[in-house]
């Protein structure tokens, strides 16, 4: 059967760094308490005077990775593309993505799974590959979340951890008998929850979909749950990546990296102690970029690789959860 093999990857950050110092000047926060509580230090931020999508992003990733591959664009059978935050209402960021990169009839899948987006991507390209649908894909995560967030105290708790940024893969089936490729994955999603962390407005639900009185209450901006967000996180990541082991009849001491959803660092550590993982092997760049959501995974991905902490042969396993609420696990083998 054929295998799902990465060929290249590439990242994204727009040039604006935006400080915790610069957001203090903006609203009531501190570097003291978003380091602490989040364990961010800075973002990267679109220009403030817009015009930058998350297809645009998206672009800039993709055409590294197509570099890093040896592939032209004209080579891609398929472009799936990840984001919570799609240039416009409709269509999804993959249609522009694919005319930007100067294509004419390749399809392309938009994912709408938030912070689990790159995880939903890589499954369903996988699955793609693996029933002959397709064979050389593009999977993008990309962000542009500093055009919806509010500015203001009111909006503090969410503002101070999002950021902007993309990342891609140039994803590749391989008729192989090594045991390489998405060893296994797990996936999952949970609705009762919608209401932790959402974006209510523009709603097809309402006639109009936005109005003055929705603008005012701030209806347009992401509103979230954060403590039980973080709760739920810490107890289904490890249920997840055990699961993901299992499945793929593995040990903890078997993967290499971890490569997790960068959601919050604290997160982040409370699953290393808790799958008794050394220091070392989870990665962390929220510090650098904050939450970038469908992008975090690749462009974490993208910067270990560019590090040499894993490469040929190396077992990784990627997890996150977010909004949806949506989390998985997936267990990625390298080949030699
Ligand atoms: O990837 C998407 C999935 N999302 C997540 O995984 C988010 C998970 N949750 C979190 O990361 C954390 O819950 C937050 C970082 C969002 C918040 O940290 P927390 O320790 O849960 O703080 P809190 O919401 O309980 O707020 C504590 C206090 C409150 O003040 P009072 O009520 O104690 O007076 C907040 O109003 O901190 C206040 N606060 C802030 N203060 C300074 C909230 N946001 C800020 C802020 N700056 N930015």
């Amino acid at each position: 059967m054929k295998k799902t093999i990465i060929r290249g990857t590439g990242r994204y950050l727009p040039s604006r760094v935006v400080t915790n110092d610069d957001l203090a000047k903006l609203m009531e926060t501190s570097d003291e308490w978003i380091k602490q509580r989040t364990g961010i230090e800075k973002r990267h931020w679109t220009p403030e005077e817009g015009g930058v999508g998350s297809s645009d992003l998206g672009l800039e990733a993709a055409k590294i990775a197509l570099d890093r591959a040896g592939w032209k664009a004209e080579d891609l059978d398929f472009i799936i593309f990840a984001t919570l935050s799609p240039d416009i209402y409709f269509p999804g960021p993959g249609c522009l993505l694919q005319h930007k990169l100067g294509l004419f009839s390749t399809p392309a899948l938009d994912i709408r799974q938030q912070c689990t987006g790159f995880l939903y991507g890589l499954a369903t390209a996988d699955s793609y590959i693996k029933s002959g649908l397709a064979n050389k894909i593009l999977l993008v995560g990309a962000e542009v979340h500093s055009t919806g967030l509010d500015i203001s105290t009111r909006g503090r708790d969410v503002t101070v951890i999002f950021g902007d940024g993309a990342a891609a893969l140039c994803l590749e089936g391989v008729e192989t008998d090594e045991n390489v490729g998405l060893l296994s994955v797990s996936l999952y999603a949970e609705g009762k929850y919608a209401d932790n962390l959402s974006t209510e407005f523009p709603a097809s639900r309402c006639n109009p979909r936005l109005t003055e009185e929705s603008l005012r209450q701030g209806l347009h901006y992401a509103k979230m749950d954060g403590k039980n967000i973080f709760k739920l996180a810490v107890r289904r990541l490890p249920e997840t990546a055990n699961k993901c082991l299992k499945d793929a009849n593995l040990l903890i001491s078997d993967i290499d990296l971890v490569i997790p959803h960068q959601a919050n660092l604290r997160i982040n550590q409370a699953f290393q102690q808790a799958m008794n993982l050394p220091e070392e092997k989870v990665f962390h760049n929220i510090q650098r970029y904050g939450n970038t959501t469908a992008a975090s995974i690749p462009i974490a991905l993208d910067e270990a690789i560019e590090m040499n902490l894993i490469g040929k042969g190396s077992t990784v396993l990627f997890i996150g959860l977010g909004a949806g609420l949506t989390w998985g696990g997936i267990i990625y083998k390298f080949p030699k």
